[in-house]
């Protein structure tokens, strides 16, 4: 009979001897969390079959496990370069080194988290599923490869994956063990709020000011939202997802060049509303994806464009080169408006590292933006997003909210814990949170931050703030790389470097260490001169340097939030 009070994991098959063998393990690695809710959606509808699950985070799994298992789901996401997001880092090298065992036998199935904006997608779940058969698995569920707009086609691949594990499971149980059907568990992560990316807060965008000065190459943006009546809670390190809408010149060109009307009635997902409604508000129509090339390539039978899509190289590069309102404004055609809209993904709401604690602002969230901005085929683009924000929406505007929680970059739980804050440019969003959370709660351990950006004069984002920190003490140190005031470019890892001794002194005695930025150039610099540091100061030889920090990622005391 079911027994609800049971705990979820292994403890469920009644012979001891069948607990191992029947078991599926489902691991994640996720960074935004992502992968971790698919995982979860996975869990819950394996063991209301009956199946005995296992969910383990990538980063907290034994290695030494996997000879024990029989069936494994991996659900992974994938950053960058075809990276894996820093859980799975460690269990994605052991399955290609020489220590990994023999998986003979073992039955796999692979679902991967991407966006097809980048080149490498999906990459990390093809290495998950091409290093487990390499080891001798076999794939039971063909591998899902989900775009960001991936909650549909997840929860189609979770059933039918749940239907092609059941019954190897059932048989895979040695006689006498019985399978305890589970039903009606509460979701364990149940949300603070009401609100969630499927249901966002109306909320209204109460300021949105430039930071950066005039004579900037950037236009970074302070903006202040008001989460008044939400009962929206968030902590520093959360990010804020945030939804847009396009610029309707845009639009109407678009329709114009498609020859539409505006007010034909499309659906999109379950919704009924007219085209050009869906081409404000629903679907993706700055940042790039090569299948709206390939879809409106055939919808429109546009010889050229078809031509393009047959090389992945040929097709990356004209993408990469144009935003989707460019594709159509540069191959137009008339159609239909429900094909139109079919061509397109639907609309993402964009994440944002929060740069206020409610520690201070209460019921406001603060967000420091960078305007994306460049010229292409005589016009000047933005982005969707941060064009909206910084653009188009007018102070009192709704915007639509949610909060998307990040356990993976807290601040330490104990307040005499010193911190050292790494965030050039927008990266220094968190750490404006971090800094007025650690005010609030009077903490006595020390700040150290590094920050950089182009021009002293042009680029100090909140330097007033940031001085007024180090006045009053909460700032115990803070170094400045202007990386264009000099012939040298300066940057905040040459301000770690020199600072090295120090730095790996405060590590020494406990301190947490934060990157926040790009993930491409900087947060990789920053890691080498990290190394660097523990290699010189720490008296240690390159191996037992990266093992110094891998201690102190698996300790949570080196985190990163990057882009
Ligand atoms: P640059 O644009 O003058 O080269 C925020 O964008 C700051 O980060 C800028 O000062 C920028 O310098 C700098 N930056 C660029 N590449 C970097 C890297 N690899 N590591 C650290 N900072 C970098």
């Amino acid at each position: 009979s079911a027994n609800a009070a049971m705990p979820s994991a292994q403890t469920t098959s009644l012979a001891p001897q069948a607990n191992e063998a029947s078991v599926l393990t489902i691991l994640y690695g996720s960074q935004t969390g992502n992968a971790k809710g698919v995982a979860n959606q996975l869990k819950e509808q394996a063991e209301a079959k009956g199946i005995t699950v296992k969910l383990v985070n990538m980063s907290d799994y034994k290695t030494s496990q996997l000879k024990k298992e029989k069936f494994i789901v991996v659900a992974v996401s994938t950053y960058g370069e075809g990276e894996p997001p820093e859980d799975a880092e460690n269990l994605h090298a052991f399955l290609a080194s020489k220590k990994a065992p023999k998986l003979n036998g073992v039955k796999v199935a692979v679902i991967g988290l991407g966006d097809t904006s980048y080149e490498f997608f999906c990459q990390t779940a093809i290495d998950f599923e091409q290093r487990f058969n390499a080891l001798g698995a076999d794939t039971l569920v063909t591998r899902a490869e989900l775009d960001v707009d991936y909650e549909e086609q997840a929860t189609q691949w979770i059933s039918g994956a749940v239907e092609a594990f059941e019954p190897e499971f059932k048989s895979n149980n040695q006689a006498g063990a019985q399978v305890i059907p589970m039903s009606g568990f509460a979701a364990a992560h149940a949300n603070s709020s009401q609100y969630n990316k499927q249901n966002p807060f109306a909320a209204e965008l109460s300021l949105s000011q430039k930071i950066t000065g005039r004579d900037s190459t950037k236009d970074v943006r302070h903006v202040e939202i008001s989460l008044e009546e939400s009962g929206i809670t968030y902590q520093p390190g959360d990010a804020l997802g945030v939804y847009f809408l396009n610029d309707e010149t845009l639009v109407d060109a678009a329709l114009a060049q498609t020859g539409l009307q505006g007010d034909e009635q499309v659906t999109v997902g379950q919704e009924t509303l007219t085209v050009r409604q869906a081409l404000i508000e629903k679907l993706e129509l700055t940042q790039s994806y090569p299948g709206f090339v390939e879809k409106y390539a055939s919808a429109t039978n546009n010889k050229q464009l078809l031509a393009l899509t047959e090389d992945k190289a040929t097709l990356r590069e004209y993408i990469e080169a144009r935003q989707i309102f460019d594709v159509i404004a540069q191959n137009p055609a008339k159609l239909d408006a429900q094909v139109l809209v079919d061509c397109a993904r639907k609309l993402q709401a964009r994440l944002y590292s929060i740069a206020s604690s409610q520690a201070e602002v209460e019921e406001e969230v603060h967000l420091t933006i960078g305007l994306v901005e460049f010229d292409a085929f005589d016009s000047e683009h933005l982005g969707g997003c941060s064009g909206y924000l910084a653009r188009r929406a007018e102070e009192g505007t709704s915007i639509k909210v949610f909060v998307e929680h990040n356990d993976n970059f807290r601040l330490p739980v104990d307040n005499n814990t010193p911190v050292i804050m790494v965030g050039p440019g927008t990266g220094i969003a968190p750490f404006r949170a971090f800094l007025q959370e650690r005010d609030a709660r009077e903490a006595e351990g020390e700040n150290w931050l590094f920050f950089g950006n182009p021009h002293f004069t042009q680029d100090f984002l909140y330097q007033v703030e940031l001085q007024g920190y180090v006045k009053s003490g909460l700032l115990t140190k803070i170094d400045l790389a202007f990386s264009r005031d000099q012939a040298e470019k300066v940057y905040v890892q040459d301000r770690l470097r020199e600072q090295g001794e120090q730095v790996f002194a405060w590590l020494e005695k406990g301190a947490h260490f934060y990157i926040c930025g790009d993930a491409n150039r900087m947060a990789k610099d920053v890691h080498q001169v990290l190394l660097e540091i523990v290699t010189t100061f720490g008296g240690k030889n390159e191996e037992q340097a990266e093992q110094y920090l891998k201690d102190l990622r698996s300790a949570n005391r080196y985190q990163k939030d990057v882009y």
